[in-house]
């Protein structure tokens, strides 16, 4: 079977998609760039790349084992990153709970040979692309907090021009070992 681009992430909830989609569109004019459709917005933990299915099944696996509890996510910060042209929402503090998933995820990918990025984890959700003039931030001062409860793993297919996310998995964030509570008496 053909490889799949994979990446590891965070999903939004509904009204905090179209929260951040009235926002954006408050906020930052149309030349700025090129809106990420709602259904898109996310956090990735950890990009794969091109990965082949025994790849990917194992990966999940692994996936499945995290036991970790949830953390809340704080969107507190704004940046532009000229040449990707993306400008994102940020935390200015990123919880532990999410550094350590990322590191996890990272980790696992890499062991599996799958492609590394040389950045270090700069957690974010890309709002606007092709944002490549100057773009004026919005100041300090706007928050929202979201419970992450859920990770999700997706495939990145593209066709005419469009990225669409699929979800091939998701798993629970919770302090307690998912598979002691299935062997539970
Ligand atoms: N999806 C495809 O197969 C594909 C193929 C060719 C061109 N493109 C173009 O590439 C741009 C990005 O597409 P997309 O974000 O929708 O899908 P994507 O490239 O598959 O990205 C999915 C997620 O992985 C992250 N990511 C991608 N490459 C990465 C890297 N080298 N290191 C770390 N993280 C990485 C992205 O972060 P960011 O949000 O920070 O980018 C995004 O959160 C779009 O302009 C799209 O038109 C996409």
């Amino acid at each position: 079977m053909a490889t799949q681009r994979l990446f590891f992430a965070i999903s939004l909830p509904d009204d905090m998609q179209q929260q951040l989609v009235r926002w954006r569109a408050d906020t930052f004019p149309a030349e700025a760039g090129t809106p990420v459709v709602a259904a898109n917005l996310h956090l990735t933990l950890a990009f794969l790349g091109e990965v082949a299915p025994e790849t990917s099944q194992r990966l999940q696996t692994l996936a499945s084992r995290i036991v970790q509890p949830g953390f809340d996510l704080d969107l507190d910060d704004a940046g532009h990153w000229p040449r990707p042209g993306v400008v994102w929402l940020g935390c200015q503090r990123a919880p532990r709970g999410l550094l350590q998933l990322a590191s996890l995820l990272r980790a696992q990918a890499a062991r599996h040979g799958c492609y590394q990025s040389p950045q270090p984890f700069h957690p974010h959700i890309t709002l606007l692309r092709q944002a490549i003039q100057p773009v004026a931030l919005p100041p300090r001062g706007f928050h929202w907090r979201f419970r992450v409860s859920t990770f999700s793993l997706f495939a990145s297919d593209y066709a005419r021009g469009r990225t669409r996310y699929r979800a091939l998995a998701s798993w629970p964030l919770t302090s307690q070992d998912p598979h002691a509570l299935l062997s539970a008496p």
